[in-house]
């Protein structure tokens, strides 16, 4: 049975059913949908358009309603809630939709549902920064190389890499945090576009469903869905940040680099080739920040040029928004793990720092710093690299010492990598 059959001589057809529900995927709002139910019944029960008794009946029915089985079929899941009510409380549930429409109940259902998402990321995101920050501490003077454009540049330390990603984990975070302010807003008591016709206290209604305030005009309410592209962006963005993660580990383990090794228990094998053991983990955290950029941007292009108010096409933002929090919600705590068990060969990390390519800054600036001018110790290494003659005997020449502890020693300003910083960085992240 629809929602709407009064109008038709004949029920919808079997090819407008397969293409036109939403059940398949909508079913995910149950616990959102029962939710705003019961408070929109006591709403109605407030604006003395439900009895007393009435309201009881119908929020006990809700109560008690069962999540949608595998084999239940409905055109969404608010005609379930309907139809299961029903079952319940007989033609006293066709009351609970008065000076509703699916329109409000959908942009409220699905806001409910992502306070519950937000909060979700916000957790797992803490736990990959928190199991960064315990690897900073533990490693704020492990010297190893650092690049830029993937060639050999300065050493920086372990615990300084981990910081840099903490840093953009809690941007992140603030980012996140302040999707979830932007949606705590209550659309419900916006009727299907211009409002409803109830004396519903709006302000009441959402503070009863844990929003912060009703949302301001009708219109706005029902075809808003700024709230899901901020969160895709946040979760488009915090993945990019992991996929570059991703990408730096793949590159630290890899058998050429081996400055790390894959906890055996986040690393896979090969079926063919026996003393394969691949960064699976990292390879699918790179290949979903791509994803979750498409599904941020499939969103957006829905969303440009749809007129006021509701469009069916709006039914189509609830899926890139359940795709992607499970996306992190597995992802995250992967990582996570995988962090967490993480082997450095600190060794091989500081053997590789200690090279001349990496040294050749350090030793320029102790050169310089004897009163040669920068342009012209810079020249004088540069030629001693294309020669290939050791840094070693320039230094000697020069009359000065360079190494890869003092490369880093002397990295002290604010937000350098010297191991005091980093500690003191790590400890104010712990
Ligand atoms: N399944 C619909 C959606 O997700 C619910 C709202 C239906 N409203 C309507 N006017 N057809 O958007």
């Amino acid at each position: 049975m629809t929602l709407w059959g009064g109008r038709f001589a004949s029920g919808p057809s079997e090819l407008l059913r397969r293409f036109n529900d939403s059940f398949a995927f909508d079913r995910e709002l149950f616990d959102a949908d029962v939710r705003g139910s019961v408070a929109w019944a006591r709403a109605l029960a407030d604006a003395n358009a439900l009895t007393a008794e009435e309201c009881a009946a119908i929020v006990e029915g809700l109560e008690a309603l069962a999540a949608p089985g595998a084999d239940d079929d409905f055109e969404d899941i608010h005609s379930y809630v309907e139809a299961k009510l029903r079952e319940r409380v007989g033609a006293l549930a066709g009351k609970l939709h008065t000076g509703r429409s699916r329109n409000d109940q959908v942009a409220t259902d699905l806001k409910l549902w992502l306070k519950e998402a937000c909060n979700e990321a916000l957790q797992s995101i803490d736990a990959v920064s928190k199991s960064l920050v315990r690897r900073a501490v533990e490693e704020v003077a492990t010297p190893m190389p650092g690049y830029t454009h993937l060639k050999q540049a300065e050493p920086i330390t372990f615990g300084h890499w981990c910081l840099a990603y903490v840093e953009m984990l809690a941007r992140d975070a603030a980012r996140l945090a302040d999707a979830a302010r932007r949606n705590d807003e209550c659309p419900l008591g916006s009727g299907a576009l211009s409002g409803t016709p109830i004396a519903i206290d709006r302000e009441a209604l959402a503070k009863s469903l844990g929003f912060a305030r009703a949302t301001a005009n009708s219109l706005d309410s029902v075809s808003d869905r700024d709230f899901a592209a901020e969160y895709l962006f946040a979760a488009a963005m915090l993945l990019s940040h992991l996929s570059r993660l991703a990408e730096d580990l793949i590159f630290f383990t890899s058998d050429e680099v081996a400055f790390a090794e894959l906890p055996d228990a986040m690393a896979t094998g090969s079926s063919r080739m026996p003393q394969k053991k691949n960064p699976d983990v990292l390879e699918l955290v790179r290949g979903h920040a791509g994803r979750a950029i498409g599904e941020l941007t499939g969103l957006l292009a829905l969303l440009k040029g749809l007129p006021l108010a509701y469009d069916k096409d709006l039914q189509l933002d609830k899926e890139p928004l359940f795709r992607t929090r499970l996306t992190l919600a597995a992802a995250l705590p992967a990582l996570a793990a995988l962090l967490d068990g993480l082997q450095l060969d600190r060794a091989r990390m500081r053997d590789a720092a200690s090279r001349d390519l990496l040294l050749a800054t350090t030793l320029t600036d102790a050169i310089a710093a004897n009163g040669v001018p920068f342009r012209e110790a810079h020249e004088l290494v540069g030629n001693a690299m294309r020669d290939r003659t050791p840094l070693q005997s320039l230094a000697e020449k020069h009359g000065v010492t360079f190494s890869v502890d003092e490369a880093l020693a002397k990295r002290s300003a604010k937000g350098g990598t010297s191991p005091l910083r980093v500690k003191e960085a790590a400890e104010a992240r712990a």
